[in-house]
């Protein structure tokens, strides 16, 4: 059997998490992990499906897959994720080469499907179902990061906003028990992971009905009380499960970090009601100001679609005018784009595709100029850092605050996966430069 694999993983948080799942599967049973692609027997590509973009990406990328099955003919390609679930086998008739075929949540099932596909020499495929759900807990994870780890604290989603495939590719929402995610999270602490990344497509919605109704605030609580983690982030919480409870914790628990990325989609009611996201720009910009009246700075992100059916320039101009009113720290911003079975297909007033491409240059460019205000703010101040890595340019380290800010500076490599104090000395809508001060002392 193939020994060497390589995993590409393209899209959000939760599919790396996944494709470290898989990393674990394959390496429990003896296979191992390579840099790259050209060393292994076999090539994962873990998937989004969430826009078009994303889908056409990874045909693309099989086609320049395909030379190494021409060169090693025993090379096992396999498509996983939401792409592959939602795709199906519409993907081997594309891509003759690819053999094996899982959607998300079958990470614990590849390696008995590419055992199966080389005994037998043909295409093995595993779906998710709702009527047979896979295991929440899925061990062991072969983690990419020595500090930072994610926990699946929910998997799948509930909500039907209308553009929206996730449902679909990750099926209803299924909670994982309070007791196994602390259980998780107290071995990561004392394997030395500092900072958790709690995951679930609507993570705030949390709620373990079966061990005493222990709510997400419950539970960032009761987390923020094992020794040695230091920061707990989540992604992505809901606005319309925003609670009282879940504020007060990122106020008074320190530990819970002081960012929260906030997807409002687009700032007319009008679109929101279209999207059924279940809340008005009213009900959203008051969440938003509870958080910016609390007593802790807490920094705001958030997701943005154009081009939404039905967005007029009026509509487009409350989204203009809804990030003056937030001041988000950061915003992932899309043109929208029609995904297959939702409802969003049905709509009227489709919006020409150069339209959407002006509507999303003029939106970026406004938020450019809103987040360099922002972190001209912090020229001259002092903020402490988590170094990831090196920085892309190579030359210097790369960090995170507490607040999600991205910090580069120069330092010695040594300092990788600790906390540092750096002073701002420079910055840009999106990222800070300073130079290093000092080492927070570990215990
Ligand atoms: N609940 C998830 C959201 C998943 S999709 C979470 O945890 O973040 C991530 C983002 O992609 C959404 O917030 C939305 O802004 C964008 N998106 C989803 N469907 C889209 C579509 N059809 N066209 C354009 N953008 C889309
Ligand atoms: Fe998608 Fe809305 Fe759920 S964006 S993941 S249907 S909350």
């Amino acid at each position: 059997m193939a020994k060497k694999f390589f995993i590409e993983t393209f899209g959000c948080q939760m599919n790396v998490l996944d494709s470290e799942k898989i990393a674990g599967n394959l390496c429990c049973k003896g296979m191992e992990a390579v840099e790259s692609p050209s060393e292994a027997d076999v090539i994962l590509l873990n998937t989004c499906s969430v826009r078009d973009k994303a889908v056409q990406k990874v045909y693309a990328r099989l086609g320049e897959i395909k030379q190494y099955k021409n060169v090693r003919k025993n090379l096992v390609i396999g498509v996983v994720g939401c792409m592959a679930q939602l795709e199906g086998e519409k993907i081997l008739k594309r891509a003759p080469h690819v053999s094996i075929l899982a959607g998300p949540q079958k990470s614990h099932v590849i390696h008995s499907l590419l055992e199966k596909s080389v005994l037998s020499g043909t295409p093995k495929i595993d779906m998710r179902s709702d009527d047979n759900p896979s295991p929440l807990e899925i061990v062991p994870i072969r983690r990419g990061n020595r500090r930072r780890a994610g926990v699946t604290i929910s998997e799948g989603c509930n909500r039907r906003c209308t553009y929206c495939v996730v449902p679909e590719t990750r099926g209803k929402e299924r909670i994982r028990s309070s007791s196994n995610i602390l259980m998780e999270i107290e071995n990561l602490a004392a394997e030395g992971y500092v900072e958790i990344m709690l995951l679930g497509q609507t993570v705030n919605s949390y709620m373990d009905l079966k061990e005493e109704n222990v709510s997400f605030a419950a539970l960032l609580r009761r987390i923020a009380q094992i020794k040695g983690i230091e920061r707990i982030r989540f992604a992505s919480p809901y606005p319309s499960d925003f609670t009282d409870e879940l504020l007060e914790v990122m106020v008074s628990c320190t530990q819970v970090c002081n960012h929260i990325h906030l997807p409002v989609q687009s700032g007319s009611t009008k679109i929101l009601r279209a999207m059924r996201r279940g809340y008005t720009r009213e009900e959203y910009l008051e969440i938003v100001r509870k958080i910016k009246d609390s007593e802790r700075p807490i920094s705001i992100s958030t997701d943005i679609i154009v081009g939404f059916p039905g967005e007029e320039e009026r509509d487009f101009e409350d989204t203009l005018t809804l990030l003056d009113l937030v001041q988000y720290d950061g915003a992932f911003s899309f043109k929208y784009s029609p995904r297959p079975n939702t409802e969003a297909l049905n709509l009227d007033g489709e919006v020409p595709e150069e339209e959407k491409s002006r509507r999303l240059a003029v939106l970026q460019q406004h938020q450019r100029e809103i987040q360099y205000r922002i972190n001209e703010a912090y020229a001259g101040r002092i903020v402490e850092v988590l170094v990831d890595a090196r920085a892309r340019s190579r030359v210097s380290l790369t960090g995170r605050t507490s607040n999600n800010k991205i910090v580069n500076f120069d330092g010695p490599e040594t300092l990788i996966g600790q906390f540092v104090t750096v002073k701002i000395t420079d910055f840009s809508p999106n990222s800070l430069k300073g130079a290093w001060i000092q080492s927070k002392a570990l215990e």
